[in-house]
């Protein structure tokens, strides 16, 4: 029987089109382009089509989670500062329905305080952060185990 690639969602909120720019002591060197190469080959060494999304609207993301619904088989989320602030992104998550995981390049827990707080974890299984872009590969692993059953 033919089987069709499952598709993983993942999602970049604000500002992260900055990386490699933006304050490069906290979130390194590397660009959004970077990231998203590295992440295409390891969904693709995993068995997995990946959709990689970058918007700095709050409502596109909301969108792109909703649609996930039914053309995702998973969702990894860096929301960036909605993280701290968007019930919007909370409640569509948990209306998507989909195995998340959260993502962040810096270590949130040794940040400001205002960035302690996550939404997107009350909807996430699990969440990465303080490990650079390596995260992002450490979320398509767990998401890639969460979306087997394994
Ligand atoms: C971030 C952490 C957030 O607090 C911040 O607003 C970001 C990036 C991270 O990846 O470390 O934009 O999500």
């Amino acid at each position: 029987m033919a089987s069709t690639t499952q598709t993983v969602l993942i999602l970049n909120g604000p500002n992260l089109n900055m990386l490699g720019i933006r304050q490069p002591e906290v979130y390194g060197s590397e660009t959004l382009a970077d990231i998203e190469k590295a992440c295409l080959a390891h969904a693709t060494a995993l068995g997995l089509a990946s959709d990689f999304r970058q918007s700095n609207h709050e409502g596109d993301l909301v969108t792109w989670i909703q649609e996930a619904r039914t053309a995702a088989a998973g969702i990894i989320i860096n929301a960036g500062a909605y993280t701290h602030t968007s019930v919007a992104i909370l409640d569509a998550l948990l209306a998507a329905e989909r195995p998340t995981v959260e993502v962040h390049l810096s270590n949130i827990h040794q940040r400001d305080s205002f960035r302690h707080h996550s939404y997107v974890s009350k909807a996430a299984k699990g969440m990465i952060c303080g490990f650079g872009s390596h995260g992002y590969i450490l979320a398509l692993d767990a998401l890639a185990r969460l979306i087997r059953g394994v």
